[in-house]
């Protein structure tokens, strides 16, 4: 690489600007809806337990392998493997993760369609006054099985991301996301407490707090890792680009340790609302848990809160706000592969990848009760299985493998002590890049087969 291609392309202002960014990405639908979603499919407790070891073991220690690899080659997932091992099928791990891009950018914009959707029906009084678990369900169920007005929110969420992305305005959504993140971090706490003092709360938070241990299976372990990598952004490059953008006096160890901590942090919230919420309006019990879980609940704990009105208002767009730096990361890794390894000019690449991803999430768009056999596949739940879960813990495998055993652990040490003196954590880290994350991924992928026979 030369050294103009090093400084063309810029750096975060700090650590700070970084943390903002990387967290943006991280924080989003995969913390906010996907969590409790997994808790509630995985047996409450156990997952929580069992995700935070998984976001420590494996999910920190991956971050951190590919804000390393990002940072030493400054450049997209394909180039940077082409960069450190030219002419090696490595940069397949790349495609790969492209590929996993477009495809969870799909159906992660129908999801976050539905947070602009809801934005809309706040503002035209849709949810005003006292909001029953009845009406919250069939205000989630009418408007998911409503194909035209699924299908515009997507379009809209692909558009505006596409705008952003091409346009190059990423800069301008990161200082108001400075502003808005901890605006929603401060709502989530505000709700969590107002979850946790409804009389009845305390089964939903026994469920979500008290490890039930006759439920640990496979199963758990298999979506608990898939989760990590899901809400923490890893497995398909791009903390890889986000790290090329970080500054060599910077400290790769806790940027890392910042953006899993506040993104697991948000995750465990989410559930304090989901939880105890519906164990104080008797839902819980019985409960069939499905791809509305967070957006039949919020309704319910924000219609508690004295002005209801202006916090749904306010939620629904922070919560927009946070699906859309995600969005807007996950098109950014296949927008810069074209640019940077195929010379496409940034607006057609983004235009194009935009169009693909819209294409492709049409059926997600209609599994949620538009149209019959969508549903009945449950199609976005497949894809969310093969590229939520499957795709990035493979992706993440490759990279651990890589790092240790074709770039090699002492390069990538020599990489890290830029910007840090004491890396207290260094033995786990080998340890857990060389043999935990590796076997356990593994493991976990052989677990499928049972997890299919089931
Ligand atoms: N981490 C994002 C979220 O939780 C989703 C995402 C996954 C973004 C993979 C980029 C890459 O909302």
């Amino acid at each position: 690489m030369t050294s103009s291609s090093q400084t063309s392309r810029g750096s975060w202002g700090s650590k700070i600007a970084f943390i903002f960014a990387a967290s943006g990405s991280a924080i989003g639908l995969g913390s906010i809806w996907r969590f409790p979603l997994m808790v509630g499919l995985n047996g409450g407790a156990i997952f929580v337990f069992v995700y935070i070891l998984a976001v420590f073991f494996i999910g920190f220690p991956v971050m951190l392998a590919e804000l390393t690899i990002g940072r030493h080659t400054q450049r997209n997932p394909v180039g940077a493997f082409k960069a450190i091992k030219p002419g090696t099928p490595w940069k397949l791990v790349g495609y790969m993760g492209v590929l996993t891009g477009i495809f969870i950018l799909s159906y992660y914009s129908v999801v976050a369609g539905w947070a602009f959707g809801y934005f809309y029906k706040t503002l035209f009084g849709v949810f005003r006054g006292e909001v029953t678990w009845e009406l919250s369900d069939r205000i989630f169920s009418t408007f998911a099985a409503n194909p035209l007005e699924v299908l515009f929110c997507l379009f809209i969420i692909i558009g505006l991301t596409t705008f952003v992305i091409s346009k190059g305005v990423k800069g301008g959504i990161e200082r108001w996301s400075k502003i808005l993140m901890p605006l929603l971090f401060a709502l989530i706490i505000f709700l969590a407490i107002r979850a946790l003092t409804l009389t009845g709360a305390g089964e939903g938070l026994a469920f979500y707090l008290k490890p039930d241990l006759t439920k640990l299976n496979p199963k758990v372990f298999f979506f608990a890792v898939g989760q990590a990598f899901f809400s923490l952004s890893l497995g398909m490059g791009t903390m890889m680009t986000y790290g090329s953008y970080i500054s060599k006096r910077d400290n790769l160890v806790s940027s890392a340790g910042w953006v899993c901590f506040s993104t697991t942090l948000v995750a465990f919230l989410a559930g304090i609302i989901i939880f105890p919420t519906l164990s104080a309006t008797n839902n819980l019990q019985g409960l069939k848990v499905g791809t509305g879980l967070m957006f039949q609940v919020f309704p319910l704990i924000i219609s508690k809160l004295p002005g209801g009105y202006l916090f749904g208002l306010l939620f629904f767009v922070l919560l927009l706000v946070a699906a859309l730096t995600s969005t807007i990361s996950l098109l950014e890794v296949p927008t810069a592969f074209l640019v940077d390894e195929h010379n496409w000019p940034r607006e057609k690449a983004a235009i194009f990848v935009g169009a693909l991803s819209f294409l492709l999430g049409i059926p997600s768009a209609l599994s949620n009760g538009a149209v019959t056999w969508a549903t009945q596949a449950n199609i976005m739940m497949k894809m969310d299985l093969i590229f939520g879960n499957i795709m990035l813990a493979v992706g993440g495998l490759f990279i651990t493998l890589f790092l240790a055993y074709s770039w090699g652990i002492t390069r990538a040490l020599q990489e890290i002590s830029f910007g840090n003196k004491s890396f207290r954590l260094k033995p786990l880290w080998i340890f857990n890049i060389k043999f935990l994350a590796p076997l356990a991924i593994i493991l976990i992928l052989v677990f499928i087969r049972i997890l299919t026979q089931q």
